[in-house]
Order: structure tokens, then sequence, then C-alpha cells
């Protein structure tokens, strides 16, 4: 399953990872990309940040003024996902949608920083970030008529090219009844994190199945911090944020 994507769409998305894809070939002949193998075979790497700059980053998520998902949210040059009014109002029921505070962007310019070089080790090259977003899942105890497996609670594939990748940060614990994130490999093994705050998760977020699993204890809440990224030429971590429903930019420049 494609998430959130209509046949309306898919021409447009279609057309956008074919470039994309293209593209980083391109640099892949060039040099520029090899990923590790490690990276290969098990399709994520999990990291630790540092605990001074994972309290940063949830601090920072934990005050960013909140803004309701909309599926016209993004700016100029962004590829939307088309979200029906009924998943829209799903999101914004279950999740707190972060704006994109002065706070928030200082966090994220830290994090990109920590990150240069651990994902450069794992591309084999320089990346660049394209966008991100920021959200908090409080638990399903705490939300009345809460509902699993829709969005991206439910088990689905991102539907982005090969050579965008997906960094989530997860700046509160994760683990049985705080949340998290769980990973199918191909044989079907299901991975679900156990980690301190301040995890990074870079994975194949198109290839590798995967679903989001909010918190079940009480007064609970997940944040997590989400950058989409992809092998570039040079280093590029200006903290761009293209929309809440953007999925990338439309053409690589
Ligand atoms: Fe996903």
């Amino acid at each position: 399953m494609e998430l959130n994507v209509t046949d309306s769409a898919r021409f447009d998305v279609a057309r956008s990872n074919a470039i994309w894809e293209t593209y980083v070939n391109l640099l892949q002949h060039c040099g520029h990309v090899r990923y590790s193998e490690e990276f290969l075979t098990k399709k994520f790497h999990l990291g630790l940040l540092h605990g001074d700059l994972a309290y940063q980053l949830n601090l920072a998520v934990t005050r960013a003024p909140t803004i309701q998902y909309d599926a016209q949210h993004g700016y100029a040059g962004a590829l939307l996902s088309e979200v029906t009014d009924e998943l829209q109002s799903k999101i914004n029921s279950q999740h707190l949608w972060c704006s994109d505070s002065e706070e928030l962007r200082a966090a994220i310019s830290s994090a990109l920083a920590a990150l240069t070089v651990p994902v450069s080790q794992v591309l084999g090259g320089p990346w660049r970030l394209l966008t991100y977003k920021s959200w908090s899942t409080p638990s399903l105890a705490d939300v009345s008529g809460a509902e699993k497996d829709f969005g991206n609670t439910a088990w689905h594939t991102d539907g982005m090219p090969f050579g965008i990748f997906k960094i989530m940060i997860y700046t509160t614990a994760l683990g049985p009844g705080l949340g998290g994130i769980e990973l199918k490999a191909d044989n079907g093994e299901v991975t679900a994190l156990t980690t301190p705050a301040g995890a990074w998760l870079l994975f194949f977020n198109s290839h590798l199945w995967h679903r989001a699993v909010a918190p079940t204890i009480p007064n609970t809440t997940r944040r997590v911090i989400e950058l989409t990224i992809c092998p570039w030429h040079q280093m590029v971590l200006t903290p761009v944020h293209l929309g809440l429903n953007a999925r990338q930019p439309i053409y690589p420049i």
C-alpha cells in the first residue's frame, strides 16, 4: 500500500520519483554515494544522539506552537500527498502537529550537525535535508475514540523514490507502552524499537514495511522529528520545512 496517494495524484508522484531516482543514480555513478553493506542488508540504521541534544530537541517539540494538519499545507515546489478529509480529521484527532518555530529550527540545526558524519558514513557520501516536520502523539488511553491501524499506524511503505530516505528522531524514549515504530523485514520478522530518548532511525522508508505505534500508557506522549533526506554532491543542512503535507521537492534542484 502506498500511503495516502490517490490515482489522480499518482502520475505526478511517479514523474517526480522517476526524476529523483535518475538524479540519485547519477550521483552514485559519479561516486557521491556508496551505501554501507549493513544499510543495504538491514534497510535501516539506528543511532543515538547525546542526551543533552535529545533534551533540547524534546523541549523544542514540546514548546512549538501546534497547527492543524492540512492537506494543502505545502510550499511552492513541494510535491504533496493526497489526504482525504476523513484521514485529515483522524490525523488531527490523534496527533499534535508542530508549526515551524524558530526554536524548533535551531534545535534541528543542532541535530543536523550531530548527524552529518554518522549519516554520511551510512550513505557513503554527503547528503541534503529536503524537508522536516514534527509532531506529538498522545497515549491512546488519553484520546477518546482513538483508533489504531489508519494512516501511518497501519503497515505501509511511503512510496518515495529510491535514494530519498527518512530519518526519524525520537525525542522521547521508545518501548512497550511508550510508543515507537515497528519494522517488518522481508522474511516477516518484526522489529519493535526499544530505545532511550534521542534515538534516530535512518531507513528505507519506501522499501521497508513499517508502522508507527502510539503510546498506550496514560499520560505518555511520543514525540518525533522526521527528516526527509537524500544523497547530494555536497552537504546541505539548511533546516528546510516544505510544509506538513510535503513529500519531497518535485525536482532535485
Ligand atoms: Fe511511513
